[in-house]
């Protein structure tokens, strides 16, 4: 369950080796010091137990850069209108192993896994990313993101609090054609979401 799964050669540098794990008892430790290094807030108990289930196994996971850690990306399964969807609650990489495409590597990973995914099937994967974090916004969109709807006051304790939804779509929905911005903007936030809403994403 814990042993890394690869990831690809960062193509400039055959020597960076990109990997991931699955979350455990073992490593836990390690996510919790790697996110508060990386977030503003403090993941409740409740977070902590959440990543560890193992229906989320696939989409939560500690990155490693050869053997060592360097981030992590946390993601939850929501349903939402009789469809599946992947929520990233958080992503980050240690500042001095950015720019690396270590974070596109594993926004990558958890795309694809989100894509073979039979049961359930997942239609989209979703995220909120912060309106002033333009990079943010930039990296997920040259990933294919689209800017879906604007969630205002999401982030209750920054000074500027909206958030940009943005959502990368996997399998058609049934309501395809109808104006899905509306519909994101009409559940957003969810109730656990709001329980990570001083992240920036
Ligand atoms: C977002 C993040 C995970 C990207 O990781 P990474 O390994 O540097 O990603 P890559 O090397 O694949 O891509 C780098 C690109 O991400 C952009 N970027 C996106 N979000 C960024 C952020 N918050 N801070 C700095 N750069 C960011 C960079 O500008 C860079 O763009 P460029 O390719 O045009 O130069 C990393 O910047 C990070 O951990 N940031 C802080 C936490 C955060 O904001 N997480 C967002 C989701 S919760």
């Amino acid at each position: 369950m814990s042993s890394p799964t690869s990831g690809r050669q960062y193509k400039n540098n055959p020597y960076e080796r990109v990997s991931f794990s699955s979350v455990t008892g073992n490593n836990i430790g390690i996510i919790r010091v790697l996110n508060s290094t990386l977030f503003p807030i403090q993941y409740s108990q409740r977070f902590y137990k959440q990543i560890v289930q193992p229906e989320l196994e696939k989409y939560c996971k500690l990155i490693y850069l050869n053997d060592v850690p360097v981030g992590t990306v946390c993601c939850r399964l929501e349903e939402i209108d009789n469809e599946t969807k992947l929520y990233v609650m958080t992503m980050g990489v240690l500042a001095p192993y950015r720019n690396r495409k270590i974070g596109s590597q594993a926004l990558q990973h958890i795309l694809d896994a989100a894509r073979e995914s039979k049961k359930p099937k997942i239609t989209s994967v979703y995220l909120h990313v912060w309106v002033e974090s333009g990079d943010a916004k930039r990296f997920y969109e040259r990933h294919g993101f689209k800017e879906v709807g604007l969630v205002v006051d999401y982030y209750k304790k920054m000074e500027v609090r909206d958030a940009w939804i943005l959502e990368y779509r996997l399998h058609p929905s049934a309501a395809e054609g109808e104006d899905e911005s509306v519909e994101l903007q009409a559940m957003s936030p969810s109730p656990a979401a709001q329980d990570h809403a001083t992240t920036v994403t």
